[in-house]
């Protein structure tokens, strides 16, 4: 190709001596790694859109708490394994605050990261009940978790949601249910990669027929107050947050300090079990543990035996957080904005050469900006295109990997620089000249 920015023989050797059988399909660590090894070999600087990693500076009270804490000596202490009784207090009320539930503190769980409390939630929801043996992913979604039950040796079942959006939902979900064999939900919301957001219509469905067949809920709010069309970020003020937490009894919800709060380096995030569920008797559970309460067995059944509980210091950090959030002083959506505002340039950029945005409406509406979106471009399969835009100089990952049944690629907007996006602008135009559409 005439535009290309990294040489052609130099990518195909870095290809081949990744080992990885195909580029396009590859997972987000090694995509990682292989455009690390592009930039080695080309010193192109590319523009990275692969990881989900936060590009900005993490939450200031989460670091002073954390420094204080340290300086006071926390490191030689385990932690409590329920968690810090103040934590726990804290994450109930920016729950109250944010969502607009009730929640008792010691069902206010901290994990490390959102990554282990899925983990824990797999491991004891598929162990309720003998008969149900199945975890369903709403897809697309983050393919770790895809892995968690591979490693379990969970079966799971998947479909792709955005052709079951609206009241198309519940017979999809119902039909599914009917079977009798899923144990537990998990979703994203807003979602990653296609950053489809759930209304309340559609989280009342999955609440109902979750209560109906006695399924558990496990939402993943990574994004946490990342629907930027809304502003949710106001402590005890509607508009709350939605979850299927207002819908069913049956819910986990996974609250993740990395993206709101810029805060993935300490690996800490807060699990939320809604008191019915975490005070149920689940006979099935005798099996493995020595309870049969949910929420006792969670902690002193799973995580005890996964990591004895959650960084001492790590606790402080979020501690500091949420109390400032809670208490109206700090708005972690005034920092987290910026990646709306990227996504929308970006989003520009993409479509002003010839590239279309994959999952393109949230119903109605067209899809918000924030910290993901899907691109692809005539005539190209996913895979295909992340590979061939590598010689432009431009990383991302296939939607391949994550359980979307569309061709495409996800983009994520965190560490782009704003000073890059007209570099990125450049490369499109340039993608663009040797792929003209016909
Ligand atoms: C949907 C989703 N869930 C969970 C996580 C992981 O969260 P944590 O860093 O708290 O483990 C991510 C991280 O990218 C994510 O995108």
């Amino acid at each position: 190709m005439e535009y290309n920015i990294v040489a052609k023989e130099i990518a195909q050797k870095v290809f081949k001596d990744s080992g990885l059988p195909n580029i396009g399909k590859a997972s987000i660590r090694e995509i990682k790694k292989l455009v690390d090894n592009l930039e080695n070999a080309s010193k192109v600087k590319f523009v990275r859109m692969e990881m989900g990693i936060p590009g900005l500076p993490p939450a200031q009270k989460g670091v002073e708490a954390q420094i204080e804490s340290l300086q006071k000596g926390i490191a030689s202490l385990y932690p409590d394994i329920e968690g810090m009784p103040i934590l726990k207090q804290e994450i109930s009320r920016f729950v109250k605050n944010f969502i607009d539930i009730d929640v008792n503190p010691k069902n206010c769980i901290p994990t490390v990261g959102s990554m282990q409390g899925a983990f824990a939630s797999f491991l004891t929801c598929s162990r309720v009940n003998k008969e149900k043996t199945t975890t369903l992913f709403i897809d697309p979604g983050f393919n770790v978790h895809k892995l968690q039950n591979k490693v379990l040796g969970i079966p799971m079942e998947t479909f792709d949601v955005y052709e079951y959006r609206g009241e198309k939902l519940r017979d999809k979900l119902e039909s599914i249910f009917k079977t009798g064999k899923i144990h537990s939900v998990l979703y994203s919301n807003p979602n990653n990669p296609s950053w489809v957001c759930f209304t309340d219509e559609e989280l009342k469905i999955i609440g109902e027929l979750a209560t109906k067949y006695d399924v558990i809920i496990m939402e993943d709010l990574a994004y946490f107050g990342m629907d930027f069309r809304k502003d949710y970020s106001h402590p005890g003020v509607a508009p709350f947050q939605p979850s299927v937490a207002k819908y069913t009894d049956n819910y986990i919800l996974l609250i993740s300090s990395s993206k709101a709060f810029s805060y993935a380096g300490e690996r800490i995030a807060m699990m939320v079990i809604g008191d019915k569920l975490a005070e149920r008797e689940y006979p099935d559970l005798k099996r493995y543990y020595s309870s049969t309460k949910f929420g006792y067995t969670m902690i002193y059944g799973t995580i005890y035996p996964l990591s004895s509980g959650t960084s001492h210091s790590a606790q402080y950090a979020l501690w500091g957080i949420l109390k400032s959030v809670n208490d109206g002083e700090y708005n972690f959506r005034d920092d987290v904005i910026e990646y709306g505002k990227k996504a929308k340039l970006m989003k520009e950029a993409f479509i002003a050469n010839g590239f279309e945005i994959v999952y393109d409406h949230d119903l109605g509406d067209p899809i918000a900006d924030g910290f993901y979106f899907t691109y692809g471009y005539p005539g190209f399969g996913g895979a295909e295109l992340l590979e061939e835009m590598l010689y432009y100089g431009i990383s991302a990952i296939s939607l391949d990997i994550t359980g979307s049944t569309r061709q495409g690629i996800r983009a994520c907007t965190s560490l782009i620089q704003r000073e890059e996006i007209p570099v990125l602008a450049e490369r499109l135009a340039l993608f663009a000249k040797d792929h003209p559409l016909k």
